[in-house]
């Protein structure tokens, strides 16, 4: 089916659902609350199907069905093959890293409206495709930040209490019972390099310990507590008894610690990765820690991670992987900063509501491929009111259009942005009668900017 017939099939089902029982469903709600924002009815009245994949977690799919969608939950990924088979009669569909949603996915899903990703990144989509098919794509960027923060300071003691060493020697049958180069973290300067989500929570976190704070960020941020933001990562660097990485991987960010920003690390110091891989040059830390200049190190992210668990960590994956593994007061862990299952209950929340926000609202905040628009709820006490979500392409003369459709009625509220070649408006408009409605329905249609539309109530 093409884009244009989806959404005739889509608005001619939601029109047909636009009884007058249904529009006058809030007088009645009116007694339950005057203020409760009004969850209004998506696409095909009741008939709303989401796919879960990947074993997400079941309050996820416990909260969908309290909306009344009709969920489907394997405890599988599934393949291109099977996905273009099954997709088809779904309007939303969630995933975590191993489902890949490609482009032939995607136009074998006609009645697609959503893409939840049950996860930090979104690689695993065609985000492109999925935009230009009137689809946001959701994820959950930030939820495993205190996860992080409080790996980070579990190895701030290790690593300055050699841990992991003693606890080796021991495990080999040596008693090595020692002080020398063991050090409490009170009153030690820990810096933090990049201020953002992860970094600011373990400024508070490192701050209760009795550990002094810098940071070091490209933008001015607010500092909590008694930290304090330094101008130069050089000065930071210079001050810091550990040092600690929670930028986002980017060209600039590409070996930001590499031999010259070792070297102007404090003698004795340690370095703690839990960011991105390639934002350390490794080779020039296994120089900075075997020549005694850095104490330790922890890296939790590397340039080439394996593919699964079981999978060799080696010098075939990365050229220098032995002789790390090699170096003692070096924890070396796999990528599991944001491993926890608070984090992953905290994704289920996050993500389940940004769909049920998207198909019961109309939503985008926080979408990664898409516009970000929202509208202040309709409230049971403002009487009928029609939404109007209008995907479309971002090309002069459609605001004009879509407009000239609205102006014989009252537009409550409006709003409308745009993201590369997509445009998303929402509108708001009061008392319309079912006529009405098949008339904006044909003149929106009509516009040959109109990817996908929504009409709820
Ligand atoms: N190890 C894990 O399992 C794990 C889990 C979650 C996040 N992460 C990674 O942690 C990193 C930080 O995540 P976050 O959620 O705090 O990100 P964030 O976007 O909230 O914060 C990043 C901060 O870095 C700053 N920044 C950007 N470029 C910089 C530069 N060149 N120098 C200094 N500061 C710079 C930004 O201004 C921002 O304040 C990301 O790379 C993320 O991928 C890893």
């Amino acid at each position: 089916m093409s884009t244009n017939s989806k959404v005739v099939a889509a608005t001619s089902s939601t029109i047909a659902r636009l009884s007058v029982q249904e529009l006058s469903l809030d007088v009645r709600r009116r007694s339950l609350s005057e203020i409760t924002p009004r969850f209004l009815q998506p696409v095909e009245n009741g008939g709303v199907r989401l796919l879960i994949l990947e074993n997400i977690s079941q309050e996820a799919v416990f909260a969908f069905r309290a909306l009344g969608f009709h969920v489907d939950h394997y405890t599988t990924a599934m393949t291109e093959d099977e996905l273009v088979e099954k997709i088809g009669s779904y309007h939303a569909i969630g995933i975590r890293s191993k489902t890949k949603i490609t482009r032939r996915v995607i136009e074998a899903a006609p009645k697609l409206l959503v893409i939840g990703c049950f996860c930090i990144g979104t690689n695993q989509v065609d985000l492109p495709a999925a935009a230009s098919a009137g689809i946001p794509v959701f994820n959950s960027p930030f939820s495993n930040s205190r996860s992080v923060a409080e790996l980070v300071m579990a190895e701030l003691i290790a690593l300055s209490r050699q841990l992991f060493e003693r606890a080796y020697e021991l495990r080999t049958g040596i008693w090595n019972k020692q002080s020398k180069g063991c050090w409490e973290v009170r009153g030690k300067t820990l810096g933090i390099v990049g201020y953002g989500h992860i970094g600011s929570q373990l400024s508070v976190l490192a701050e209760s310990f009795g550990l002094r704070v810098l940071f070091y960020d490209v933008i001015n941020i607010m500092p909590l507590g008694s930290a304090r933001q330094v101008a130069t990562l050089t000065t930071l660097l210079a001050e810091s008894d550990f040092v600690t990485l929670h930028v986002p991987e980017l060209a600039e960010t590409t070996n930001l610690i590499s031999t010259q920003q070792l070297k102007e690390m404090k003698k004795g110091s340690y370095l703690i990765n839990n960011a991105r891989g390639r934002v350390v040059d490794i080779p020039a830390l296994i120089h900075a820690l075997a020549s005694g200049h850095l104490a330790g190190a922890a890296i939790d992210v590397f340039p080439s991670e394996p593919g699964a668990n079981g999978a060799p960590f080696d010098d075939q994956l990365n050229s220098w992987a032995s002789a790390l593994r090699d170096l003692p007061n070096v924890i070396l862990t796999p990528h599991i900063g944001g491993s926890t299952e608070e984090a992953q209950r905290m994704i289920g929340d996050e993500v389940s509501q940004a769909l049920a926000r998207y198909l019961g609202y109309g939503t985008t905040l926080g979408a990664v491929n898409f516009p970000e628009v929202d509208l202040r709820a309709i409230t049971a006490e403002q009487g009928t009111q029609l939404r109007i979500c209008h995907v479309h392409k971002n090309q002069p003369g459609v605001l004009r259009q879509v407009n000239e459709a609205l102006s014989p009625y009252n537009v409550e509220k409006q709003y409308s942005d745009s993201k590369g070649d997509i445009a998303y408006l929402m509108a708001d408009i009061a008392d319309v009668s079912r006529a009405d409605v098949n008339k904006l329905q044909e003149l929106i249609d009509a516009t040959d900017a109109n990817i996908l539309t929504r009409f709820l109530v």
